[in-house]
């Protein structure tokens, strides 16, 4: 605004306030995160869980679950695997979505595909002949989705063994990869129950908004459902706090109340909120190749280097 436009009140007020409100919040508000979240212990490449080690696969398999809708989970699956790709993994992206939105944004038209991962839940078909190389990036493949998927919900209700089926799938890819991503659709139906079955750990985005914590209680529910009925080994490797806006006291405060009622650890750094993500999938590309030295990008190497273990990058 130049001096010689006309201040709205409504504005003035808001910025008025909102000079108040942020320097107070930092004042206040200030235990560091840092401090407050345990990480998640180091991992290293290719450690078999016991599950895994009996179906013979060496994969490490990571379900990426949170049955609210938009909080970033497309996102952390296509950001975190290139971030995996690019310190030399091996990765494969599953996408277990019937909106197909990280195929999408891997590059690939959805409408366009012969083979998706339904033709797995419902033909029987191997994971291998549905796979498919992402283009352009070293070491990263891709199970995609259509919107076939949404029938494959349908079909598996009347399966039995029905919550196993995306495991044995992936059983025979083991050895093919180094971490697999699986990228759950937003609720708690049998695709995620599939994702979660198939699964060593479980990842959950969180967007750092008021109220947004209040399905995780619902989802560690289900986890322990899994663990009782079908994956004894499932482990809740943590929270991924997305959307972050520094400035406020809300983001810290939503992460603070997760870490008291639920005991999850909060992976570091927060993944900070940017325009620039929405810019990338309808480019087919990951905010890493997109805005490579952004702090979006950087929060998701430090992430990926953090779970293998490997050396943080330097910020
Ligand atoms: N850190 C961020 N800052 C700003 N926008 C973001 C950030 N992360 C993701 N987004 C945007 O938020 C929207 C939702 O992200 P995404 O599709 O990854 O969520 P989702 O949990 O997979 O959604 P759904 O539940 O529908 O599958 C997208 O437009 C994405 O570009
Ligand atoms: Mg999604």
């Amino acid at each position: 605004m130049t001096l010689l436009e006309p201040v709205d009140p409504a504005n003035a007020l808001f910025d008025a306030v909102h000079l108040l409100v942020v320097p107070l919040d930092d004042i206040f508000w200030s235990f560091p995160l840092d401090d407050m979240v345990p990480p998640p212990p180091p991992f290293h490449g290719s450690r078999p869980s016991t599950r895994s080690r009996r179906l013979g696969a060496v994969a490490r398999i990571v379900a990426v679950a949170n049955q609210k809708g938009g909080v970033a989970k497309t996102t952390t699956v296509h950001s975190l695997g290139f971030a995996l790709a690019e310190l030399g993994r091996r990765v494969l992206l599953v996408d277990l979505d019937p909106q197909a939105c990280l195929t999408f944004s891997l590059g690939l038209d959805p409408d366009g595909l012969d083979r998706s991962i339904h033709d797995v839940f419902v033909r029987k078909t191997k994971a291998a002949d549905v796979r498919r190389p992402v283009p352009g990036v070293e070491g990263l493949a891709v199970l995609p989705a259509t919107i076939d998927l949404a029938g494959s919900e349908v079909h598996l209700l009347t399966r039995t063994g029905r919550e196993h089926v995306l495991a044995r799938a992936l059983a025979p890819l083991g050895e093919d990869h180094d971490v697999v991503l699986i990228d759950c659709p937003p609720s708690l139906g049998v695709l995620t129950i599939n994702g979660l079955t198939a699964a060593g750990e479980v990842l959950v985005p969180l967007q750092c908004e008021a109220l947004s914590y209040r399905g995780v209680g619902q989802l560690l529910e289900t986890i322990d459902d899994v663990r009782a009925f079908a994956n004894p080994d499932l482990q809740v490797l943590g929270v991924i706090a997305t959307m972050y806006d520094e400035r406020t006291r809300h983001g810290r405060a939503v992460l603070h109340d997760v870490h008291e009622r639920y005991g999850l650890p909060v992976l570091q750094p927060p993944v900070r909120k940017s325009v620039r993500f929405a810019e990338a999938p309808s480019r087919g590309r990951c905010i890493l190749q997109h805005a490579p030295r952004s702090p979006g990008a950087e929060a998701y190497r430090a992430i990926a280097a953090q779970l293998t273990g490997a050396p943080r990058p330097s910020a």
